[in-house]
């Protein structure tokens, strides 16, 4: 559910309108008709979702492509506005890491918006309240990683920043290959240039995920996205919904319950329990420490989305790396390193830089610096 504090004006909507007008040669009006016939007249079983703006349907165009078709509902919350700001900004961005805009259609009033499809749904879906087989955490990194390059692209690729502004966990969509794109633009916002790092708004985004510092000074910033993201990641690894008002007190918001549990440095005591074996030690810290930057109260304190990359590219070599170990837990990995008389053993791993660094951070309990690490691929 999306919450929305203040509704844009009419105004406002036809002067995006306008603005899409001069992105012509980008934008694809679809004729309405085109859109009925894919969808087999709107029918309700070709229904794939429902969001705050409406229904979402799966779709077969002509040239036989597969689209997901969001059509709004003229009493949604989400309005004209939301439409022309996602048409507006989808049309002219492409990146692999974002879901495309094949194109809409404004006939007879309707706010259609025609996605390309994501065939394996949101990453939600693949977390948690479906029978979906678990995904392994090196795929939860990648996915992460892809996510964060999506929003990335978003704050650095344009002359001005675009802000997300609804970062979740229902807008990080998979395809086939379970590569994710972010989805829905709807509330976005172009953020100030080099010397303008803020926009004053009205509060826009979803519970659960909402960056504290703006909801209290209503200014927006790239950190905002960086703090939902932060809630994405704990989401990833616990496995539970950024809210849950059917828990006790102290665990329903995921942000506080999940930070209590990092700043304790017992991340690991509340991991989801299908992957928790399979985790290493130093993956997790790297991880656990992204979190709880991304999560800082203040927006300063927090990452660029560009650390966040390198942070969780990292987090996940060091999963990677190692010999034949993908799946030992701490104790396995320094058992193999520490003889039964405590005696340091299997030298012929530590030769390689990375299990060095393994070893470094096991023996000193820290991390080493960026000038240490082997790059990412
Ligand atoms: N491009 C797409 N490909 C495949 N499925 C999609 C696509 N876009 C949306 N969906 C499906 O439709 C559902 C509704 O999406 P929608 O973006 O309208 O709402 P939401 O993000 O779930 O929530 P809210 O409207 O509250 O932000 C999604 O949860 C997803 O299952
Ligand atoms: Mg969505």
């Amino acid at each position: 559910m999306v919450l929305s504090m203040a509704i844009m004006t009419d105004a406002a909507a036809s002067q995006s309108k306008q603005n899409v007008a001069k992105l012509a040669p980008h934008g694809n009006r679809i004729p309405f008709v085109v859109l009925q016939e894919a969808t087999n007249y709107f029918d309700n079983q070709m229904v794939i979702g429902v969001g705050g703006f409406g229904k979402v349907y799966r779709a077969v165009m002509q040239d036989g492509s597969k689209v997901a078709v969001k059509r709004g509902n003229p009493k949604s919350q989400q309005g004209l506005a939301e439409f022309w700001t996602e048409v507006e900004v989808l049309s002219g961005v492409r990146h692999r890491h974002l879901v495309a805009l094949r194109g809409y259609c404004d006939e007879q009033n309707e706010m259609i918006l025609v996605y390309e499809n994501m065939e394996k749904g949101t990453l939600r879906s693949h977390l948690y309240n479906s029978d979906k087989p678990p995904l392994s955490w090196n795929k939860r990194l990648q996915i992460c990683i892809g996510a964060a390059k999506g929003l990335h692209y978003l704050h650095t690729g344009f002359k001005k920043s675009i802000i997300h502004r609804d970062v979740k966990s229902t807008n990080i969509l998979l395809d086939e290959n379970l590569s994710a794109k972010v989805s829905d633009f709807g509330l976005s916002k172009v953020g100030g240039g080099v010397d303008d790092t803020h926009v004053s708004t009205v509060v826009k985004g979803s519970f659960g995920y909402l960056d504290p510092e703006y909801f209290r000074r209503q200014q927006l910033t790239d950190k905002s996205d960086v703090y939902s993201f932060g809630v994405v990641l704990l989401e990833v690894i616990c496995a539970r919904p950024a809210l849950n008002p059917s828990l006790p007190k102290e665990m329903v918001s995921l942000a506080e319950w999940g930070m209590e549990w990092q700043k304790r440095g017992q991340l690991y005591q509340i991991i989801d329990p299908r992957i928790a074996g399979n985790i290493k030690p130093e993956a997790l810290k790297r991880y656990g420490d992204t979190v709880e930057k991304c999560l800082a109260d203040h927006g300063v304190d927090r990452p660029t989305m560009g650390d966040v990359i390198w942070n969780l590219e990292y987090a996940l070599q060091l999963q990677e790396s190692g010999e034949d170990n993908s799946d030992m837990s701490m104790n396995n990995t320094f058992s193999q390193l520490v003889s039964t008389d405590g005696r340091l053993t299997g030298l012929n791993c530590c030769v390689s830089p990375s299990c060095s660094t393994q070893l470094h951070m096991l023996i000193e309990g820290s991390i080493c610096s960026h000038s240490e690490l082997p790059q990412p691929s």
